[in-house]
């Protein structure tokens, strides 16, 4: 076999609690962003289909991790709601929730698969929102409250925790970009908004050590390589400033306890910067992690800007650089993404020589496709399309590990086609086709490909597993 993983590689996936476990009792959580957004501009949300109407893994938890189980997953990640656990964010423990995160856990455990948990992923409990959500220190201290009480509900058996699932894009979506609730444009605000983050994530990270809870703790950022157009020095400076702002805010504080001293001086001479507060800086230091996940989706390409800044507009990232589109590059039209596979050896190259080489394990790649029915062969959605796009970023990440990054596994996104934030069922994304109106599930073609590549722990040059 070509393409033979390191033993005890892990095959897996990533889904999350709101885009999968559906309204079935709507007493049982409390409300997110995302139900009062949607309340409000149903329309922001394709064909108007709300996080009420989700895969009802809610129901269904035992059956989707047989078919986990089927798919010769040794491992899978999913999060814990908030505001399902702590219906008001910072008050009584919902003991429906805690029954149904145990069972969870204990039936992915009985199957042999590790839980990868996440404690938040973009759900933010309405009444933290409302407090200001990641503006206010208050939310941090509520997060890291919350954060305490999963390990101790939960630390016995999960072994693998991430704080955050990139946690940059509530900070791009909420405060920049307006496609996340509360729809805000303002630098300093997500400024405020990513530093508190940081903070969040650092005060869990204290409480899992001095916890001393079994396992790890990590976090999963979505890292997008900042390629420039050209060698021009002014190319160059745009990309290091894009890479400043979208990987290395979040990956500098939780590798190496710190942010970058370029970061915040460019901050600054923008007047963008975050209020602190004393013992900030030892706080983050102390939220380094034990193991990243990474999400890999696209690049970033980019140039100098073509024209003068608009000096009344909202000062935003793109007064440093312009997008750039590469002739030729291979796109994902339906998400409307580049598909570059080499980039994700590029990250792991980066993070092996600028940072110490971390513990590290793909948490999400992964293909939206609109309209897969127009697949369909025989009953099953022959996703072919979706076996290259994993074997093309396999093998780079193969090559990752042969010169000696420590990539411990490959988790897809996702394992059932899921609800995904504003595109609701628009693209479907999983190795399992999911029919809206029966919720039948059926396992596509790249599901069964994906059951025998773990299993073989590798795949040939053409990616499959004859030998
Ligand atoms: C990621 C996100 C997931 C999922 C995926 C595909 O950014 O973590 O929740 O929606 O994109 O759209």
């Amino acid at each position: 076999m070509k393409y033979q993983f390191p033993e005890a590689f892990w095959w897996g996936s990533a889904s999350s609690a709101l885009q999968t476990e559906g309204e079935s009792q709507p007493d049982a959580r409390g409300e997110t962003t995302w139900d009062r957004w949607y309340q409000q501009q149903p329309t922001r949300f394709h064909q108007q289909v709300g996080p009420q109407d989700t895969s009802t893994f809610y129901q269904h938890w035992r059956e989707d991790i047989a078919l986990l189980k089927q798919l010769n997953h040794n491992s899978f990640r999913t999060s814990i709601s908030w505001s399902r656990l702590i219906p008001d964010g910072t008050g009584e423990v919902n003991p429906q929730a805690v029954a149904f995160y145990n069972n969870v856990i204990d039936e992915l455990l009985a199957q042999g698969i590790k839980p990868f948990i996440t404690l938040f992923h973009f759900d933010m409990p309405l009444v933290m929102q409302q407090q200001g959500g990641w503006e206010s220190r208050a939310v941090v201290e509520a997060f890291s409250r919350y954060a305490r009480l999963c390990f101790e509900l939960f630390g016995d058996r999960v072994l693998h925790w991430f704080t955050f699932n990139e946690p940059i894009v509530p900070v791009e979506g909420g405060y920049l970009y307006d496609f996340h609730y509360p729809n805000v444009v303002d630098f300093k605000r997500a400024a405020t908004a990513a530093y508190h983050t940081v903070l969040a994530h650092a005060q869990a990270v204290r409480a899992f050590r001095a916890g001393q809870y079994p396992g790890e703790i990590g976090i999963v950022l979505n890292l997008t390589p900042s390629y420039p157009r050209s060698q021009h020095p002014a190319d160059v400076k745009a990309a290091h400033h894009a890479d400043l702002l979208f990987n290395r805010s979040f990956l500098d504080p939780v590798l190496r306890g710190e942010y970058p001293a370029d970061l915040v001086a460019l901050l600054q001479s923008y007047d963008q910067l975050p209020a602190c507060q004393p013992g900030d800086a030892e706080l983050i230091a102390d939220g380094k992690i034990d193991l990243l996940g990474i999400n890999y989706y696209q690049p970033r390409r980019v140039k100098c800007r073509d024209s003068a800044v608009n000096l009344q507009s909202p000062f935003m990232p793109e007064w440093l650089f312009d997008n750039y589109e590469m002739p030729g590059r291979k796109m994902n039209p339906y998400r409307g993404w580049e598909i570059y596979e080499p980039g994700i050896y590029d990250i792991l190259t980066n993070l092996r020589v600028n940072y110490d080489n971390p513990r590290c394990f793909i948490s999400e790649n992964g293909m939206g496709v609109e309209n897969e029915q127009r697949f369909n062969q025989n009953g099953q959605i022959n996703d072919q399309y979706r076996i290259e796009f994993v074997t093309g970023h396999l093998k780079w990440l193969h090559k990752g590990i042969s010169e000696g990054s420590q990539c411990l596994g490959y988790h897809m996104w996702t394992f059932i086609d899921n609800w995904s934030w504003c595109n609701a069922y628009k693209n479907r994304y999983g190795f399992v086709q999911l029919d809206l109106a029966t919720q039948q599930r059926t396992v596509k073609k790249s599901g069964e490909w994906f059951a025998r590549t773990a299993v073989d722990n590798g795949f040939n040059e053409e990616g499959d597993n004859n030998d």
